[in-house]
């Protein structure tokens, strides 16, 4: 079966990948490749194995009617018109699970950077504005201890940052998500609760819901307004969930007191920015996977998923198991 992989991936992966009879890999000599060269490759080939956000809507279906399966290299699949790939019967699957602890490590690792200011006095050290004596009032922080962390979206990676705020913090955890998780809620102490409340309420605001073209820029004026004065608000899922201009005008009015992005729209986040000339917001360029071991996972999985369609069975992490139906 013909399988097209637009860029390496780790080891573990590939090995399983060049080792399996089932499969007649196709890898471009370049990896920068224009959108028609992509579609090119893409004709040729049964299966997709995918690295990146190449969109695959209507008009690639289309385009490329030799296409029955699309293996992705993420977790997040909004770069995938889910529908209408189902009504063709072709197969998509992601990467859950194995990314969830790297993912909501990067939240958690924001949520502390922005409370005190850490990538904002990094840089000062670098630019040689260390304080030359301690000034009380300056830069302060806030702290996390006791706060109340505010779930939207309680999926895997949603749980992993709540348990990781619980334990070291001792946050209470509310939540808003499509629906409830009693399991969670008896672990955690977690309470389940409507979008407005979770954003009136939320010392800490993460957002870890999939992202669906429906929700473009839910966190926006009328949000933020609602939101306490000293909430951060801390984005690893997708950039199109706010609304940059109005969290900037947030920012500086003090409607809300901080943010720590890992995903901007667009991506990159252009270096001008005004979001990147604050103190009290820290930005990452969309790193929430990359460790080894998370990539490495993400690598196995994506390969299984590829190497079960290719020997006709299930993908194990198939997002749209209707096409069995
Ligand atoms: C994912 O897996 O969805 C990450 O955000 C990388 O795109």
């Amino acid at each position: 079966m013909k399988v097209f992989l637009n860029k390496t991936i780790p080891e573990a992966g590939m090995r399983l990948l060049q080792d399996s009879n089932k499969v007649e890999l196709i890898q471009p000599e370049s990896e920068n490749l224009t959108k028609e060269q992509w579609l090119d490759y893409c004709k040729q080939a049964t299966v997709i194995a995918n690295v990146g956000k190449n969109n695959f809507d209507k008009d690639f279906f289309e385009q490329c009617p030799n296409v029955k399966a699309i293996a992705l290299f993420s977790v997040g699949y909004d770069h995938v018109a889910i529908e209408e790939a189902t009504k063709r019967k072709i197969a998509v699957s992601n990467t859950p699970d194995v990314l969830s602890k790297a993912t909501s490590d990067v939240a958690f690792l924001l949520m502390q950077s922005v409370s005190r200011k850490a990538a904002y006095n990094f840089d000062k050290v670098k630019t040689g504005k260390w304080y030359t004596d301690l000034n009380p009032t300056e830069d302060l922080g806030q702290q996390l201890y006791g706060k109340t962390l505010g779930i939207f979206g309680l999926g895997r990676i949603g749980y992993e940052m709540a348990k990781k705020c619980k334990y070291a913090f001792d946050m209470e955890i509310i939540y808003h998500n499509r629906n409830r998780n009693i399991e969670i809620e008896k672990e955690l102490g977690a309470q389940y609760i409507s979008f407005n409340e979770l954003v009136q309420l939320a010392d800490v605001l993460s957002i870890h819901a999939n992202y669906t073209d429906e929700q473009e820029n839910l966190f926006n004026r009328n949000v933020f307004e609602q939101m306490k004065n000293n909430s951060i608000l801390i984005n690893t899922a997708r950039g199109g969930f706010i609304n940059e201009e109005d969290l900037y005008e947030a920012l500086t009015s003090g409607k809300i007191w901080g943010a720590g992005l890992d995903v901007t729209n667009p991506e990159p986040m252009e270096t001008t920015s005004a979001l990147l000339s604050l103190s009290n917001v820290c930005v990452l360029p969309h790193i929430g996977s990359a460790t080894e071991e998370a990539r490495n996972g993400m690598a196995e999985l994506m390969v299984q998923n590829v190497l079960a369609f290719a020997e006709n069975k299930k993908m194990p992490t198939i997002v749209n198991p209707e096409i069995y139906l």
